[in-house]
C-alpha cells in the first residue's frame, strides 16, 4: 500500500491536498455514538474491542475524514495499571484516591500492554482490516495526566498540579517520568498492533509557564518520544493555550504540533521553521454558527496554511452540539481545496 497522504503530510512531504481529520471527531456529537453508548458506558465501549472499532469509524463513514483515532481515553492505559477511576458524563475523569505522596508514585507501576490491556491491541487488529485511512493511536501527555491524578478530577487551573510542581519538585519529576512510560508503552503496543501515526495529548500544559514547562515537562516528552523513534511513525504533540511555549514544545521531538486556535498557523510555522509539520487550528465554537461562517473560518485557516507539513484540524475538540452535516461539509471543503486554488 502506498504512503498514505496522512502520513505524507506529517512528514513534510509533498502532497496534493492537506489531510483532513477532527479530534474527538468519534464521539457525542454523532447519533450512532450516542445510540452505541446509551446502554454502557464509555470505559466498556473502549475495553471491548468490536464496540471500540465501531466507534471508530463511525465518523470515517459519516465524513469521509483522511485519518481515524482510535476510540479510547487518555486514562485508559491508567486504568490498565490499576488506578481507580470513573469517567463521568458533562465531566470527565474522576480518580478514587489522588496521587499526593511518595507512597502513591511509587504504586504508579509500569504498563504492560499485552497483559493489563489485551484489547486495545485487538481493537486496532479489528481496525487494520477494515478501516481505508490510516489509524492515529494516541495517549495523554505526562503533565496532563499527572493533573487528573493529582487534582482528582478536571481542573480549569490545575493549581493543585503546580502545588506539587513546587512542593515537591523531585517527586512531581518522578511521576512525570512515570506517566511518559505508560503512554509510551501504550503507544508501542497501539503501533505494534498496526497505528499509522501517534498523537500525545498534552491538553492542559498551556497552563504552565514556559520556564515551568521546560524544566519539568519538557524532559520527560522527550523521554517519551525518544522511546518511539525506532518505529519509524509521525509523532504529534497537542496542547491547549501553548502559543508561549511553542519553541519549547518543538524541541522535545515530535514530527508535528497540533495548534489551537489562539495562535495561528503561519505565525506558528514563522517561528518553528519548515522542519516540523503543523496541525489545525479551527475555532470549534465557529462549526456552531451558521455555515457561512463556518466556511469563511475554515477558509481564512486555509488560506494561511503551508502547501507541505499541514493538516487540517479543529483547535480543540469536536464539541457535542456540533452539528454533523457541518463536519461533513467541512471534509468536502478541504477535500476540494487544492483544486479550487488551481482554477
Ligand atoms: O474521537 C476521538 O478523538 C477519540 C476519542 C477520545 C476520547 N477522549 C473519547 C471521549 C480522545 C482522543 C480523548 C482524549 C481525551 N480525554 C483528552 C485529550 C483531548 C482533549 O480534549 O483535550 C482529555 C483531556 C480526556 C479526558 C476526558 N474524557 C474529558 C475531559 C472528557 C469529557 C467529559 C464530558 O463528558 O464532556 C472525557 C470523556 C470522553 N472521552 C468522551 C469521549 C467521546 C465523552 C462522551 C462520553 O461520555 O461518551
Amino acid at each position: 500500500m502506498s504512503t498514505p497522504l496522512l502520513v505524507r503530510a506529517l512528514r513534510g512531504e509533498p502532497v496534493e491536498r492537506p489531510p483532513v481529520w477532527f479530534m474527538r471527531q468519534a464521539g457525542r456529537s454523532l447519533p450512532e455514538y450516542r445510540a452505541l453508548r446509551s446502554s454502557r458506558s464509555l470505559l466498556q465501549l473502549a475495553r471491548a474491542p468490536e464496540l471500540t472499532a465501531e466507534a471508530t469509524m463511525q465518523p470515517v463513514r459519516r465524513h469521509g475524514v483522511d485519518a481515524a483515532i482510535l476510540f479510547s481515553d487518555i486514562v485508559v492505559p491508567l486504568v490498565g495499571v490499576g488506578v481507580e477511576l470513573e469517567i463521568r458524563p458533562g465531566l470527565g475523569p474522576v480518580i478514587a484516591k489522588p496521587i499526593r505522596t511518595a507512597s502513591d508514585v511509587r504504586r504508579l507501576r509500569p504498563l504492560c500492554p499485552e497483559e493489563d490491556l489485551p484489547e486495545v491491541a485487538e481493537a486496532v487488529g479489528l481496525l487494520r482490516t477494515e478501516l481505508e485511512v490510516p489509524l492515529i493511536g494516541f495517549a495523554g501527555g505526562p503533565f496532563t495526566l499527572a493533573s487528573y491524578l493529582i487534582e482528582g478530577g478536571p481542573s480549569k487551573t490545575q493549581a493543585t498540579t503546580r502545588a506539587m510542581m513546587f512542593g515537591q519538585p523531585a517527586l512531581f519529576c518522578e511521576l512525570l517520568e512515570r506517566l511518559a512510560g505508560i503512554a509510551a508503552a501504550s503507544l508501542r503496543a497501539q503501533v505494534q498492533a498496526g497505528a499509522a501515526a501517534v498523537q500525545v495529548f498534552e491538553s492542559w500544559i498551556g497552563s504552565l509557564s514556559r520556564p515551568q514547562y521546560e524544566q519539568y515537562v519538557a524532559g520527560p516528552t522527550r523521554a517519551l518520544f525518544d522511546q518511539l523513534t525506532d518505529l519509524d511513525v509521525p509523532r504529534v504533540l497537542f496542547g491547549v493555550g501553548t502559543g508561549h511555549l511553542l519553541e519549547a514544545m518543538a524541541a522535545t521531538g515530535p514530527d508535528a504540533i497540533g495548534l489551537d486556535w489562539r495562535t495561528s498557523v503561519a505565525d506558528a510555522r514563522e517561528r518553528l521553521g519548515p522542519g516540523i509539520a503543523l496541525q489545525g487550528n479551527l475555532d470549534p465554537a465557529a462549526l456552531l454558527a451558521p455555515w457561512p461562517v463556518t466556511e469563511r473560518e475554515a477558509r481564512a485557516v486555509l488560506v494561511d496554511a503551508p502547501e507541505t507539513g499541514y493538516i487540517f484540524n479543529l483547535g480543540h475538540g469536536v464539541l457535542p452540539s456540533t452539528p454533523p452535516e457541518t463536519l461533513g461539509r467541512l471534509v468536502e471543503l478541504v477535500h476540494g481545496h487544492k483544486l479550487e486554488a488551481i482554477a
